[in-house]
């Protein structure tokens, strides 16, 4: 009843052949952009999962699988997803990070009706932007995503960068029970109030992965793509030196990343350059080193085969810039947001409201309106009294997402500074929909390299200004991407007009 998935065997099939060094770690199906308009199906359904070797895992799937299929499409082509949803409930689809009309940016009750159960939506957009994106539901997302529905969509440049190999990984963070199956405790207070959904297995690809095969000498472009509910990575290669290039897909002056770690909040995406510097023979373990005392081995990269060239090709490393406006910064209308909860909160808001001198923002203020109102308080009394764990300008949000009033008014086509504090004592993945942003400060110091991206992560009480011209007409989503925040209230609506 269901059209079959667009990407066929044989161009899986040919995928797997062209990188038979990666065997280890199965690639994802890929299916190389040809047409001006690719139609790809997408159908969400409950099925079942290898993690780990032997047993499999009762999970949500797109087209039998998670990740879903890898969409690729080149930039300026036209992508059509036909969405049939065999879930029992209903669902939408966010394209995480693409620029595109307010109607197709799968936000329920706010840009479009759920896709009920056995219902069909067609979404259809333009890819303005080359880079790394991914999709995933936006309807209790903690739990559809947390169960395996996710998926990389990669929009290829005009010119690819020359490399040996352009590879996917798509980070994933499980929690299982003793008997492999996905815990049920979704949506806990726990959860909500902490750090998230954190769980206990990493899987690339959908795999907990015994070994990725590289050659000495080969230049890699990994696509890292973190689809976790809540674990934050800051990724060590052991001894490799990682090239950043993109950030959240948009190009960023290629740079080493600070201390060599490469740090990933959930929802965003780094691209690396990586040449297999190590020795032929040798296993090199990638490793996150996030949480202290918690190291966790993702994969070790097994050097193998006949070496492909003794040094680093002097390749070139910069890509092309994606047609973003820029900001101007002069001439910028500045709002102030202030994230507040999560447990110790009292206490962080103690000493926020020392160094913002007692101020705190009006709840819902438009352009920044500061004023006495005691909004953090009063927002540490609703959390007392209700289910509410998290706010934004002292709101929080209701999670079903129904009747959101925009929180900010930001007039179409001006600059925008967006400055955010982070009054809490945890970080948070900040993400605006329909627009990337440059990332121009934190705690006061201009940044290095005033990056663009969709998703910023603040460190507990950092202080981070965005800037960006809200081009970009209707209501968008800014919210925090560890999932169960978002489920606790930490969501706001931005109105572009
Ligand atoms: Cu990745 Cu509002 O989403
Ligand atoms: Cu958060």
């Amino acid at each position: 009843r269901y059209p079959a998935p667009a990407l066929t065997r044989r161009a899986f099939l040919a995928s797997t052949a062209a990188s038979a060094a990666g065997a280890m770690l199965p690639l994802l199906p890929t299916s190389p952009a040809t047409a001006a308009t690719r139609d790809v199906s997408l159908r969400p359904a409950a099925g079942r999962l290898r993690l780990v070797t032997p047993g499999e895992t009762a999970a949500w799937l797109y087209n039998g699988a998670a990740p879903g299929p890898e969409i690729r499409l080149r930039q300026g082509e036209r992508l059509r997803v036909t969405v049939d949803n065999a879930l029992a409930e209903e669902t939408t689809v966010h394209w995480h990070g693409l620029r595109l009309p307010n109607a197709m940016d799968g936000v329920p009750h706010l840009t479009q009706k759920p896709i009920g159960a056995g219902e069909r939506f067609v979404y259809e957009f333009d890819a303005i932007d080359a880079g790394t994106f991914w999709y995933h539901p936006h309807q209790k997302s903690s739990e559809q995503v947390g169960r395996g529905l996710y998926g990389p969509l990669i929009v290829e440049e005009p010119e690819p960068l020359r490399v040996d190999r352009d590879v996917t990984w798509m980070l994933g963070d499980w929690r299982l029970t003793k008997s492999g199956e996905i815990s049920e405790d979704f949506g806990n207070r726990h959860d909500i109030h902490h750090n998230g959904r954190v769980g206990n297995t990493v899987t690339i690809n959908g795999r907990v992965p015994d070994g990725f095969a590289v050659r000495k000498g080969e230049r890699i472009r990994l696509r890292l793509i973190n689809a976790a509910n809540a674990r934050i990575f800051s990724l060590d290669f052991a001894g490799h030196e990682p090239i950043v290039i993109a950030l959240d897909g948009q190009p960023v002056t290629p740079h080493a990343p600070e201390k060599g770690l490469v740090v990933l909040g959930p929802a965003m995406r780094v691209d690396l350059i990586l040449d297999m510097t190590g020795t032929a023979g040798i296993r090199a373990a990638v490793t996150d080193r996030f949480y202290e005392g918690l190291e966790y081995k993702l994969v070790d990269l097994v050097y193998d085969g006949t070496p492909v060239r003794e040094r680093a090709p002097d390749w070139p490393l910069a890509l092309p810039a994606n047609p973003l406006p820029e900001p101007d910064l002069e001439a910028a209308s500045r709002n102030e947001v202030v994230f507040s909860g999560g447990m110790m909160g009292e206490m962080v808001a103690e000493e926020m409201g020392e160094t913002m001198g007692g101020e705190t923002m009006e709840p819902g203020a438009p352009g920044g309106r500061m004023s006495h109102a005691h909004s953090m308080t009063a927002g540490m009394m609703a959390m007392m009294n209700s289910g509410a764990a998290w706010f934004i300008n002292g709101v929080a949000a209701d999670e079903s997402g129904h009747d959101m009033k925009p929180m900010l008014s930001l007039e179409r086509n001006r600059s925008h500074v967006i400055a955010m504090t982070n009054a809490t004592a945890w970080h948070h993945p900040i993400h605006l929909h329909g627009h990337s942003f440059r990332v121009i400060s934190r705690n006061g110091q201009a940044t290095r390299h005033r990056e663009w991206r969709d998703t910023v992560l603040l460190s507990p009480r950092e202080k981070v200004e965005i800037a960006f011209v809200a081009d970009n007409p209707g209501d968008w989503m800014f919210h925090c991407h560890v999932l169960e925040h978002q489920t606790g209230g930490m969501m706001a609506v931005f109105r572009v007009a």
